[in-house]
Order: structure tokens, then sequence, then C-alpha cells
């Protein structure tokens, strides 16, 4: 038989697995979970008939001098969590059973998956090099050993999701992505496991992040849209505690630098606070 499509090639792939139709969900995280990975979990019960959550956390997407050591490791509550909100199968390997025992990790002896340099470059890529190799190479893995249909990720990690749809269109991974929106504290606070560094005064301090973007999307929606302009908007935001790496206006898809806002901008932020390296975005949509 002749096929020339690769949608026909994949549907036929289908019949001949049989018509065991269920519908498997990954939730990958890096454990420490609170809120925001509820709401994926959350999301994954909803659309899918088995969820797995894996619960690992990378060390090739650590760059040296990051917090690989020190990152919280919660498992027993991570569990407790995810089968409360409805997962089956919650997947903890160890560095030694997902790389391999003694398998030097680095990309002289070890194969990666590695994202286009244009998306790399660029946003929190630039600090941390090689960060986005090793997600990708973790969940091109985790995708391959869980064989889920569905694979759940946040727009908290915008440049992170963008760089995993863009891996999984290029490479024709059999996997649709599935992006959830930010969840937020009250005041603001995009939720994250790092989150658990700051004190109450950081805490306080980190508002900022949300604080800039919340007003750089009322002055769009009054109709400012030079980014130059939007840009100048964080400045009275910021004090001595703040310590800037980048306010980035870009477009939702291919990343590629505006210069004028429009409803595909997302505006990103990075930004220390008492030396914890925290980010959120916004699209003006
Ligand atoms: P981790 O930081 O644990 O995040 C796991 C998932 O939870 C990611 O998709 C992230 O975007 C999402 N998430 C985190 N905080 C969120 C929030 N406040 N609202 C909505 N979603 C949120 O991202 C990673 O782990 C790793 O890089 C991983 C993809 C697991 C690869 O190791």
């Amino acid at each position: 038989m002749l096929i020339h499509k690769i949608s026909e090639v994949k549907e036929k792939v289908k019949e001949w697995r049989g018509d065991k139709n269920i519908k498997i969900g990954l939730v990958p995280t890096m454990g420490a979970l609170h809120a925001g990975h509820a709401s994926l979990i959350k999301k994954a019960v909803e659309t899918c008939d088995k969820v797995v959550v894996s619960v690992f956390v990378n060390p090739i997407q650590f760059c040296p001098g990051e917090d690989y050591n020190e990152y919280p490791r919660t498992l027993d509550k991570d569990v407790e969590l995810a089968e409360s909100i409805g997962a089956d199968l919650i997947f903890a390997p160890s560095p030694d059973e997902m790389y391999g025992k003694g398998q030097r990790l680095s990309n002289d002896t070890l194969a990666y998956v590695v994202p286009p340099f244009f998306y790399v470059n660029k946003l929190c890529g630039k600090s941390r090099v090689g960060h986005f190799d090793g997600v990708c190479t973790v969940v091109a893995k985790l995708f391959n050993i869980t064989g889920a249909d569905y694979a759940f990720f946040g727009q908290k990690d915008a440049q992170q999701l963008v760089i995993i749809k863009k891996f999984v269109n290029d490479l024709n991974f059999p996997i649709e992505i599935v992006s959830c929106p930010i969840v937020r504290e009250e005041s603001g606070l995009a939720l994250s496991s790092r989150n658990k560094y700051l004190s109450d005064e950081g805490k306080k301090d980190a508002l900022v992040l949300s604080k800039i973007l919340f007003n750089i999307k009322a002055c769009y929606e009054k109709g400012i849209t030079d980014v130059s302009a939007l840009k100048e908007t964080a400045f009275s935001y910021l004090t001595d505690k703040h310590d800037m790496e980048y306010l980035e206006f870009v477009d939702k898809d291919d990343l590629e630098d505006k210069t004028k806002a429009d409803n595909n901008t997302l505006v990103l932020i990075a930004c220390r606070v008492e030396g914890v390296r925290l980010i959120d975005n916004i699209l003006l949509a």
C-alpha cells in the first residue's frame, strides 16, 4: 500500500495496534508539587483515562553553580497530592535509573535532544546555557518511556513550552502538548517551587514581577503599543532589592522579538530577589 501522508501512516499504525483506544496523559515535574502542578494534574485527569506524573529533579538541566543539590525534594507529599487528584502512577526515577549507572552526564557521551539555537539563545537560555538541551532530552525520554498521548505543561515556563512544542513538531513525536494557564497566589505571585527559598519580605519584593506585567497589560489595553514605552513603565517598580535579568516582548509562538505589541505578544520577565531567580510572563491578548 502506498501512503504519502504522515497522518495516514499514523492512522494505519493505530489501526494495527487494535482499538484499545485509551488516552494516556503525562505531567512532567521536578516535584515539590504546589497548586500550579496540581492544576496540570487535574487537567490531565479530566482529559485522559490514565495519568502518569513524573517527579525527577533532572541533573542535566541545571547549569554549574545552580541549585541542583538544594532543589526541594518532597516525594512522599508529592505522591499524596498527585494521587488525591487522581493520578494513576507517579514515576520517580533516580538519575542512575534515568541515564544509566556510571553514565557521564555530558553531551560528549550522552545523546541529547538539542532545540534550535534561535529559540534557545534568548530569554532564560541566554544565562542558562545548555538548560533547554537538558529539558528537551529528559522530556523526550519521558515521552518515550510512558508512550503518553498527551503531555501537560504550564504557561508559567513559557519559553520551555514553546521549545517543547517546537521539538515535538520538528521531530514528529506522536504526542499532543497541552498548555495550562499560570496559577498565581491571590497576591499575583506566580506559584513556583523556588518561592520556598524566599523570606516573607522576599515574597513581598517578588510581587514586583507580576505587578510589572499586569501594569504593562493595562497600558497595552489603553492603547500603548510601542515596546520601548511599555518597557519604561517597569522602572518605577524596581528597587535595590531587584536584580532584573530581562524584560522582553516576543511573539508567543516563535519567540521573535517585537517592537510593536499586539495580541500575540508575550511579555516575559526574569528577576532575582534575595538571590532567587524568579520568572513570570503574561500574554497581551
Ligand atoms: P517544574 O518546575 O516542576 O514544573 C513542572 C510543570 O509545572 C511545568 O510544565 C511548569 O510550567 C508547571 N508549573 C510550574 N508552576 C506553575 C504555575 N504557577 N502555574 C501553572 N503551571 C506551573 O518545568 C519543569 O519542572 C522541568 O523543566 C520539566 C519540564 C519537568 C523537565 O525536567
